[in-house]
């Protein structure tokens, strides 16, 4: 009689949002992000042979992962080398409801779920350093050189202050966020986006490094805005945002269509949120049902899909195939 092993070790991680700051914290400005409540799931069981693999997008040996699953490999090899157990006789299974490439953060949120649930599947727990240091690795694939904000931001309960080198400061906001999320429906290519500013920074040194300060400036003033609940002021400092990620060339049409349709519908402010060239955007409402109006008027401007939640209690609504 065979015996069959129920020990598993499971973990969350949750999405984030660039509230602003996106691009110039590649080059050490601050940056702002939130705690987005869209959730991926890994879990760890015991099987034998070579590791196995489960998720929406690739099933089977993780030896014969797709090229851009790359980083997670490595990531799992890392993890297990440091937990100092072998690379076999594992089953990993991955449950995302993430959507991939839309700026959102999922792949740092996967890296951090299934690192956690490999320390878990061996009854241990990761420090804050080793947990940065293995999803790191992941986004270095993903990403090329990431800031880390991604993993900063997923890996805290609430707002964050960041900037690269320094202490991840924690803030309280003044009054609840009401935020809308609108996705393109196109996968935005992070690693692309990013190249294109560092080749444009290349050859328009001055005319980037001026846009770069300028988003600086306003992380600084959302800073103050968040803190003392100006939704207002914080709105227009969003909008002033995503004019200079125009300048740094990575929105393109369909982002600036929506956050267009963000100003008709009333929000206090818009932008494209993570890498851009696609992916999503984000708008602010004066309250929960404001923002239900801004998700709707999102959908029909042509989202493919958007969220709306209060930054209180996290609880997200979904607005899906409503377009007209
Ligand atoms: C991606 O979510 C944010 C970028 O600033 C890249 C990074 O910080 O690594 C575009």
């Amino acid at each position: 009689m065979s015996t069959v092993s129920t020990k598993t070790g499971s973990s969350e991680a949750h999405s984030k949002l660039i509230l602003v700051g996106e691009h110039a914290v590649v080059y050490g400005k601050p940056a702002i992000a939130v705690p987005f409540p869209l959730k991926v799931k890994a879990v760890v069981e015991q099987s034998s042979g070579k590791i196995m693999f489960e998720s929406k997008i690739y099933n089977g040996s993780i030896d014969n992962m797709p090229m851009k699953m790359k980083g997670i490999e490595v990531c799992i090899k890392e993890t297990l080398d440091s937990l100092k157990e072998p690379f076999e006789n594992l089953r990993i299974r991955v449950e995302s409801s993430i959507p991939l490439g839309r700026g959102l953060g999922s792949s740092a949120a996967i890296a951090i779920a299934i690192v956690r649930s490999l320390f878990s599947f061996y009854e241990k727990k990761p420090s804050q350093e080793q947990l940065f240091s293995l999803v790191r690795i992941s986004e270095t694939y993903a990403h090329g050189k990431p800031s880390g904000i991604d993993t900063a931001a997923e890996l805290s309960e609430c707002p964050i202050w960041f900037q690269k080198g320094k202490e991840i400061v924690s803030l309280i906001t003044g009054d609840p966020l009401y935020l809308v999320v609108a996705d393109t429906g196109r996968i935005g290519d992070t690693h692309t986006a990013v190249d294109n500013v560092r080749k444009k920074y290349l050859v328009e040194t001055r005319e980037v490094e001026k846009s770069l300060d300028e988003i600086a400036k306003i992380a600084e003033l959302a800073r103050e805005a968040l803190l003392s609940g100006d939704m207002y002021l914080l709105g227009s400092l969003l909008y002033r945002n995503h004019e200079e990620l125009k300048v740094l060339g990575v929105s393109d049409d369909g982002l600036d269509t929506l956050i267009e349709a963000a100003r008709n519908a009333g929000a206090l402010g818009a932008k494209l949120t993570g890498g851009g060239l696609g992916g999503c955007m984000i708008a602010i409402g004066k309250d929960l049902e404001h923002a239900e109006v801004i998700a709707k008027q999102l959908m029909k401007a042509g989202a493919s899909k958007s969220w709306y939640f209060s930054s209180e209690d996290n609880i997200l609504y979904v607005t899906e195939g409503e377009k007209e």
